[in-house]
């Protein structure tokens, strides 16, 4: 058996945990693995090179992906099916192990003729038919590491401290680091957040016993319409809105309405880099494994999860309509507005 392998979409801590895990696995089952640079943009050039154990010794706890990423999707792309096709044919493969967020598993599932299995990675956790993805916790993480530091200067300056995080949207990281960070507002892009709400809810937690506070902000959390301006967001190589500022508006807002000292930490791409967590590292090694089997038994066509504790597998086709999305229940955490 032959096996194609790539990574797409944007990286996260634990792609190259999943890649060793795959390369490995493989090599125990007799099977030979061929990597493709920059996710389909590789495959679609047909550039293919062996990985054999030797190649992934060392990387499991290293960032990024060796494989290196992009957004390219062929079925967007004119003849871009058929160059994947080509491939197949060219390398004489069987199918592909595609690790990948909602893009990438979009256009796996527009091409039903080109073997893959999936697996689920984005530091946004909005994948469906996972429990999590590979890297959220990682950026969870790291997000509550920086809120805490944030929560020490607020207090020794008074301050409304705004914090943006990552998540497009889903509010996974959000909610996740403002909970554990002891945020007083946690704002999702599930939910539009009335800017007022937002500071008479400060205004409460600075007239108790202290007048300082901590909001966390999601990149794609929206205002209520026609309550507050919204950042005019250019549009990336894929067409999709370039999130970030959100946080800088919500400031200004506060600021001026609260009438206290606002500063602004835009977190970005700290989010997405350096070493996973262990369980990141640990799932990734899960699926990459379960990806394997799942290849060897003719599951092409499913994306392999976590469910509980147990890893489990569900039909690409049906990711696009399963986003995984922080539930109703949550908005209503207590002392935490997510308005
Ligand atoms: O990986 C998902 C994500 O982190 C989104 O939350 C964010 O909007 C996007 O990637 C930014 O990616 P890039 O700057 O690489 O286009």
């Amino acid at each position: 058996m032959r096996l194609g392998i790539l990574t797409g979409g944007g990286d996260c801590p634990g792609l190259n945990a999943a890649i060793r895990a795959v390369v490995r696995t493989g090599f125990a089952r007799g099977i030979t693995v061929l990597g493709f640079r920059d996710g389909w943009r590789g495959v679609m050039e047909g550039e293919a090179f062996p990985l054999t154990p030797e190649d992934v010794r060392g990387i499991l706890p290293r960032g990024g992906t060796i494989l290196g990423t992009s957004g390219t999707q062929p079925s967007g792309i004119e003849g871009g099916p058929e160059l994947v096709r080509r491939t197949i044919a060219a390398q004489g493969l069987d199918g592909f192990v595609v690790i990948g967020g909602e893009g990438t598993m979009g256009t796996t599932a527009a091409m039903p003729d080109v073997p893959v299995v999936g697996i689920p990675k984005t530091i946004d956790n909005d994948i469906g038919g996972t429990d999590a993805s590979i890297g959220f916790w990682t950026a969870a993480q790291i997000a509550t590491d920086l809120i805490d530091r944030l929560y020490s200067t607020a207090e020794s300056h008074n301050r409304v401290m705004v914090c943006e995080v990552m998540g497009r949207s889903a509010g996974w990281i959000g909610i996740t680091a403002g909970l554990a960070g002891a945020a007083d507002v946690i704002l999702i892009p599930e939910h539009p957040f009335d800017i007022e709400l937002v500071c008479e809810r400060i205004r409460g937690v600075h007239s108790e016993r202290r007048s300082f506070s901590i909001v966390v902000v999601s990149e794609g959390a929206t205002p209520v319409p026609d309550t507050m301006n919204l950042p005019q967001y250019e549009l990336d190589e894929n067409g999709w809105p370039r999130l970030g500022g959100i946080g800088q508006l919500v400031a200004a807002e506060i600021q001026g309405r609260v009438r206290t000292e606002t500063r602004v930490t835009t977190l970005g791409h700290v989010q997405r880099g350096g070493s996973p967590v262990a369980f990141d590292r640990v799932l990734a090694t899960r699926l990459g494994i379960a990806a394997v089997d799942e290849a060897i038994a003719g599951g092409w066509g499913n994306l392999v999860g976590l469910r509980g504790h147990a890893i489990e597998t569900t039909p690409l086709v049906e990711i696009g309509a399963r986003a995984s999305l922080v539930p109703p229940e949550r908005f209503g955490i207590p002392e935490i507005l997510c308005v």
